[in-house]
C-alpha cells in the first residue's frame, strides 16, 4: 500500500512511526493483557500514560512550572464557550481579534457572557492578513486571538504585547509547529487533530491561578477548576487520544524538538510559497506575504474549472486533501508537522507542471 501525501486540514496526517506503534501496542498494551481502549481510566497503565503525556508536553513546549495542563473533550469549539463562561461576569469586558471563521465563532460564543470588543479585524479584506498596532480596552479581562487561521491561511508571527491584560490564544492549528514562548500567554487551547494527535481531545495550558478560579454559577463540568482538581479525570477522559498525543510528543522529541520542527515547517512553506510566487500569472496566494501561515497555504488558480482539474489531477498522483475550505474555495495545502518535505516537493513539481500545461 502506498500512503497518500496527505494535505488534509484536520484531522490530518500523523507520523507513520506513531501509527506503527499504536498498531504494535493495540492488542496487548504494554503487557496489560488488554488494549488501551478497554482499560479503566483509573488503571495504573492509563495513569502512567496521562502523566507521561503531560511531562512530555511540558518538556517539548518548555512549559513553566506555574502552568498546568488539562486534556478535555468537546473540541476547541467548547473552549470558545468555556473561556468566557469562566472568566467573564455580566458587564465585564474582553477583547477579541477577528482573523477568520474560528475567531468569529469564539466571538459569537463570548457575546453571551460579557461585553465583547473586537479590537482588530481583517474581515473587510477577506481575512487576508493579521491586524497590527492594536489598542486594547482598559479593564478588559483578557485578549483572545486565533494563532493560525486554518481556513484563510494566515498566522501570527509575533503575538501582540497586551501589557497587563492576560492573553488567551487558540493554537488549534499551529500548536507544536515551532518554538513558542508559553509565558506570553495566560491560557492556550488547541484541538489535537492537526499537529498533536487525533480528534477528540483538546489541550489546555494555562497559568494555575486562572484554572483555580472559583466560578460557582456555571455547570460543574464547564469549570476549569473541576478538571484541574481531578487531573483531567473528573469524568472519563479521551483515553486513546491522550495516549496518541503522548506518542506524537515522543516523535517530536526524536525529531529534535520544536526548534528543528520549526525549521522543517519553514522549509516546506518556503518551497510551496516560492512555487506560487514564481508563477504569478497562474497561482495567486490569498494571504498577504507577511501573514502567510506555515501550516495552511491557501491559493487560487485563474478559474474554478482549473481548480477542479488541479484537485483531480493531484489526486491521481496520490496528492490528497487539497480542496480549499467550502467557505473559502480555491486550494489549501495543509503542511502540518507530520507531512514530509518530500510530499511538498511532489506537490510543487506537480504545480509547476500543471501551470505550464494550463497557462
Ligand atoms: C483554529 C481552529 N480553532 C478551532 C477549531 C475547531 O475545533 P474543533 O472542531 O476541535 O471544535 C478549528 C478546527 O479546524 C480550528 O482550525
Amino acid at each position: 500500500m502506498e500512503r497518500k501525501s496527505n494535505f488534509n486540514a484536520g484531522p490530518a496526517t500523523l507520523p507513520l512511526p506513531v501509527l506503527e506503534k499504536i498498531q504494535a501496542e493495540m492488542i496487548d498494551f504494554r503487557g496489560a493483557g488488554m488494549s488501551i481502549l478497554e482499560m479503566s481510566h483509573r488503571s495504573k497503565e492509563f495513569t502512567a500514560v496521562l502523566d507521561n503525556t503531560k511531562a512530555s508536553l511540558r518538556e517539548v513546549m518548555d512549559i513553566p512550572s506555574d502552568y498546568e495542563i488539562l486534556f478535555l473533550g468537546g473540541g476547541a469549539s467548547q473552549q470558545f464557550a468555556m473561556i468566557p463562561m469562566n472568566f467573564l461576569q455580566t458587564g465585564q469586558k474582553a477583547d477579541y481579534i477577528s482573523t477568520g471563521s474560528w475567531s468569529q465563532k469564539a466571538i459569537k460564543e463570548a457575546k453571551a457572557f460579557g461585553d465583547i470588543q473586537v479590537v482588530g479585524s481583517s474581515e473587510d479584506q477577506n481575512f487576508s492578513f493579521i491586524p497590527q498596532n492594536l489598542e486594547f480596552s482598559p479593564g478588559a479581562q483578557y485578549v483572545h486571538l486565533t494563532s493560525n487561521n486554518t481556513i484563510f491561511g494566515t498566522q501570527w508571527k509575533n503575538y501582540p504585547e497586551t501589557k497587563n491584560i492576560p492573553l488567551f490564544a487558540d493554537l488549534s492549528s499551529d500548536i507544536l509547529c515551532r518554538k513558542t514562548d508559553v509565558s506570553q500567554f495566560s491560557l492556550i487551547y488547541a484541538g489535537a487533530q492537526k499537529n498533536a494527535g487525533p480528534a477528540g481531545v483538546t489541550i489546555i495550558i494555562a497559568r494555575r491561578e486562572f484554572l483555580e478560579k472559583d466560578k460557582n454559577d456555571i455547570p460543574i463540568i464547564f469549570r476549569y477548576k473541576t478538571h484541574l482538581e481531578k487531573d483531567s479525570c473528573y469524568n472519563t477522559p479521551p483515553v486513546f487520544q491522550i495516549y496518541v498525543v503522548g506518542l506524537v510528543l515522543e516523535w517530536i522529541k526524536e525529531f529534535g524538538g520544536l526548534l528543528k520542527m520549526g525549521e522543517h515547517n519553514q522549509r516546506k512553506a518556503d518551497l510551496l510559497y516560492n512555487t506560487i510566487d514564481e508563477n504569478p500569472g497562474f497561482y495567486k496566494g490569498t494571504a498577504e506575504k507577511e501573514s502567510r501561515s506555515l501550516m495552511n497555504a491557501t491559493f487560487r488558480l485563474p478559474s474554478e474549472d482549473l481548480e477542479s482539474k488541479f484537485i483531480s489531477e493531484a489526486s491521481s498522483l496520490n496528492l490528497h486533501g487539497l480542496k480549499g475550505h467550502r467557505s473559502a474555495g480555491g486550494i489549501r495545502a495543509s503542511m502540518y508537522n507530520a507531512l514530509p518535505f518530500e510530499a511538498v516537493e511532489k506537490l510543487t513539481s506537480f504545480m509547476k507542471d500543471f501551470a505550464q500545461k494550463n497557462s
